[in-house]
């Protein structure tokens, strides 16, 4: 029996307690747009040094890093050529350094990303190994004689040719990307080398790239032909080994203090909770995709109205499958997708709409990610021709799908689903290029800048950005919100999102309405006739009711009387109810 006891202490002390990642909020940054500290037009380590205090304020307790070592910027930092060095126009490692104790002195933690299906093809490991085949290199990426029919995420096919070798090498991505060959132990050591470089230096855990794709079906067999990409997804999308290498992995981070979540690109709840949960768990959390597609199929490029049921029916999915057994990644934006306002949201009702989305996440059972500019409600940029677009997958799209269309439609469907709606630089004050440099951008600034940037949301108590911080605040003091179970109501209503958050002795009732027009809402049975607080709404006190707004609109009120009956355009709010009251 002491034995027993003896095993477990030292079986947990091995493993050291990392449910600390539960309890927090993470804060996204892509560096390029986020604050230039040096007056270049790029944003940079120096920038970021300098807002650390706003970060802090906004009531997160991390900070994710998408990539900022050395890249040629073909893919913008995800075709990185170092994996142990900034990138010169981010800065210097020192400066990294510097970030990181300030952040830790602050309280808070840093993620990084870990890039390593791909490197940039001007890594030197691409540059031996594309000189022949008997260098140490050679078997670092995926080379054959024969391309099979894979397409690339990017870039038309997913091989290229390179004479001096006298091979095809596949990316899935860009051209520039040529995928990492994982079956050979010498890129696995690679990696965990680079993992323990930079856990050594302090970081705390790694948001891991793509990392559902890292493992390839053996032989390399063709895809359903005539489908585009998808067609040949499942010879690497949970590859035969994944788990294996991801266990690898895994060993590293339990020598230190570190979490991982892991992008999962059309992922499943079945195969996400092979990485979350049992034995072999590889990932501590996973950014699933299933709520990204809530007004367009596979990806936003082929748009679809938006449909809030199919969002609801995507966030309840992964609530209800992880619940007691997992833990759930939150986010509604982030480098890669366009903003969410513009989407699932209204320009028109700006400040509402981006108040309720989020409320509609952060009070899920999870942790919550915000991408830089969320936070005051950024929305997309509409340039007016593609040669502005810098994004190649942007360019892809434009080229691959729909060119017989007019240019003008084209280029409406760019506006919709471009990632570089969502890299324009942040957007600080009303003044010079909206505060976020001395000097032009190397961006396009969104030209609403003047009305929608953090300075002018400090000042307003009702701002999106002011209510991000209420929310936080709120998720963070109220246990139900943290760590009560989920349950949906109405999950057909096509206007109205509500769920339940319940812990014994406390429940929390979350109401979100998408509607741009008054909408009524019956309380869910267990709540009818009693008495909840009114913990939080995005309306501010002295706004009109709804039954004023109605009778603008001439619309019948029914039952207006009806307490908390009737919900203002894009309204949320959360009661709580206290034992015994449910
Ligand atoms: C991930 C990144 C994205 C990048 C791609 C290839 O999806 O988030 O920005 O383009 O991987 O690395
Ligand atoms: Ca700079």
């Amino acid at each position: 029996m002491k034995d027993q006891e003896q095993k477990n202490e030292q079986e947990k002390s091995r493993q050291p307690e990392k449910d600390w990642y539960k309890s927090m909020s993470f804060y996204q940054i892509w560096v390029r747009s986020f604050a230039d500290g040096n007056g270049d037009g790029i944003g940079d380590l120096y920038g970021v040094y300098d807002k650390l205090e706003y970060i802090k304020k906004l009531g997160v307790d991390g900070i994710w890093f998408s990539p900022l070592y050395p890249s040629p910027n073909a893919d913008f930092g995800y075709d990185i050529s170092d994996y142990r060095d900034i990138h010169p126009e981010y800065g210097t490692l020192q400066q990294f350094q510097k970030v990181l104790e300030k952040a830790h002195d602050m309280g808070m933690k840093i993620i990084m990303d870990l890039v390593i299906n791909h490197t940039s093809d001007e890594h030197p490991w691409f540059l031996e190994s594309k000189k022949g085949r008997d260098n140490p290199y050679s078997d670092y990426y995926i080379w054959r004689d024969t391309p099979n029919n894979w397409d690339s995420m990017f870039e038309g096919k997913a091989w290229e040719y390179v004479p001096e070798r006298g091979q095809y090498y596949l990316h899935l991505f860009a051209k520039k990307q040529p995928d990492l060959n994982m079956d050979n132990p010498k890129v696995r050591e690679e990696v965990k080398s680079i993992m323990r470089f930079c856990l050594d230096m302090g970081v705390d855990g790694f948001r891991e790239d793509v990392i559902n794709f890292i493992s390839k079906r053996e032989g390399l067999p063709d895809g359903i032909p005539f489908v585009p990409v998808l067609g040949s997804m499942m010879h690497y999308k949970d590859g035969p080994h994944i788990h294996e290498y991801l266990g690898e992995f895994r060993k590293v981070c339990r020598q230190y203090d570190c979490f991982q979540v892991g992008e999962g690109p059309m992922t499943t709840v079945e195969s996400a909770k092979k990485y979350l949960m049992g034995p072999h768990k590889s990932l501590d959390m996973m950014f699933s995709f299933d709520h990204m597609m809530a007004d367009c199929m596979f990806t936003e490029y082929i748009h679809r109205p938006f449909s809030l049921v199919k969002l609801k029916k995507a966030f309840s999915k992964w609530q209800y499958a992880l619940a007691g057994k997992a833990w759930n990644a939150l986010y509604l934006e982030n480098h890669d997708h366009p903003r969410v306002i513009s989407r699932y949201g209204s320009e028109h009702f700006h400040r509402e709409s981006g108040t309720m989305l989020a409320v509609s996440y952060l009070f899920q059972q999870g942790t919550p990610f915000i991408y830089q500019g969320q936070e005051i409600g950024m929305t997309n940029i509409r340039l007016k021709s593609i040669e502005q677009y810098v994004d190649v997958s942007t360019h892809n799209n434009y080229r691959k799908y729909h060119v017989k269309d007019p240019v003008e439609k084209r280029l409406e469907r760019i506006h919709l689903s471009s990632r570089d709606s969502a890299r324009t630089p942040m957007q600080w004050t009303g003044g010079k290029n909206a505060g976020f440099s001395e000097n032009r951008p190397w961006f396009y600034v969104n030209p609403n800048y003047t009305k929608i940037n953090v300075e002018a949301e400090e000042k307003d108590p009702s701002s999106i950005l002011n209510f991000y911080r209420r929310c936080l605040k709120l998720r963070k003091t109220t246990e139900a919100l943290l760590w009560g179970t989920y349950k949906e109501y109405y999950p057909a209503d096509p206007n109205l999102y509500l769920y339940e958050r319940r812990l014994p002795g406390s429940v929390c009732l979350v109401i979100c309405s998408f509607a741009g027009f008054p909408v009524r809402v019956p309380m869910p049975k267990p709540f009818r006739g009693k008495r909840g607080k009114l913990i939080l709404c995005n309306y501010p006190k002295n706004a009109p009711k709804a039954e004023n707004l109605l009778r603008k609109t001439e619309q019948k009120i029914e039952n207006a009387a009806v307490a908390h009956g009737w919900f203002r355009p894009y309204e949320a709010r959360v009661y709580q109810f206290e034992e015994g009251e449910t």
